[in-house]
């Protein structure tokens, strides 16, 4: 595994690799890798002949007060996983390489960007299209793999995609869980025991919301003040949101039988997480 820190290094490793046939598969990471990033890594693995990777904490997608600066980051265990996982090239830029002083243009997906978490985490949306539109333009993936349990960022980045003509075809993995049910994150890193513990409570209410939802209830509201019970049920957890959205354009919705995204996101003392599952149409929609 050839590991390369800058940009235009790495596009003519990229258009190299290329050459030599079949696609080119890219997954996009901020390291700390855990279980959930090894399935993207494989899955990338099963599904291209060749496969790259970047590790880069993007300061783009952190807000002011966020956890940049403590972001869990493990250079030299990362890389020995990304090369167990078969990664041909991993990008490795520092800051002034993705960032150079100057630079000024921003990618946004209008509309998308501020739902769910970025009404919470304004800019952060922002900060993920712009890095991965960038990685997009240096590595020039066939197809390009994130993680289910960011399911906001994998439909803006379908439509960002799509309005930019991006030739990619965005894989999304499903969620990787311990086996208590809380869904493997690289924040998962900053919970005390006690914290560890109250933190199942996000796939908790998930679950009431879907044993609702497969019982025959159908109203949102009534998902949504299911899920919020069970949520501030919780000491030491304080909801951010739990909302029903249209998985594609993440508008809220009234009713989930065309299917639904039920998303929550909670701080679980000073540390927020996020969680979600998808409801199936019902057969009678509506
Ligand atoms: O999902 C992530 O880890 C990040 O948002 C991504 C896609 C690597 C962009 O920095």
């Amino acid at each position: 595994m050839r590991v390369i820190t800058s940009a235009e290094e790495m596009r003519s490793a990229c258009r190299a690799l290329r050459g030599q046939g079949g696609g080119l598969g890219l997954v996009p990471t901020m390291g700390a890798l855990h279980e959930g990033h090894l399935s993207l890594l494989r899955a990338a693995r099963a599904r291209c002949p060749a496969v790259a990777a970047s590790l880069f904490v993007n300061p783009l997608q952190f807000g002011p007060g966020e956890d940049l600066a403590r972001y869990p980051r493990d250079f030299e265990g990362d890389r020995r996983k990304f090369q167990a996982e078969g990664v041909e090239l991993l990008f490795a830029p520092p800051v002034e390489e993705m960032y150079p002083a100057g630079s000024r243009t921003l990618v946004a997906v209008e509309g998308m960007s501020e739902r769910l978490c970025g009404r919470s985490r304004p800019g952060h949306f922002r900060g993920v299209t712009t890095v991965v539109s960038k990685l997009f333009h240096i590595v020039e993936p066939g197809l390009a793999f994130f993680g289910q349990k960011d399911a906001a960022q994998a439909a803006i980045l379908r439509r960002m995609a799509r309005d930019l003509n991006f030739p990619v075809e965005i894989v999304v993995c499903p969620i990787v869980r311990e086996p208590d049910g809380l869904a493997m994150s690289s924040r998962n890193a900053y919970l005390g025991p006690a914290e560890r513990r109250s933190a199942t409570v996000l796939y908790r209410a998930l679950r009431r919301v879907q044993e609702l939802a497969q019982g025959g209830e159908r109203s949102a509201a009534a998902l949504v003040a299911a899920g919020r019970e069970v949520v501030t049920a919780e000491a030491g957890v304080r909801l951010d949101y739990l909302e029903v959205v249209d998985p594609d354009t993440l508008e809220p919705l009234a009713q989930t039988g065309r299917g639904a995204l039920v998303a929550v996101a909670a701080f679980v003392g000073a540390t927020r997480l996020i969680d979600n599952i998808v409801l199936p149409p019902s057969p009678a929609g509506g």
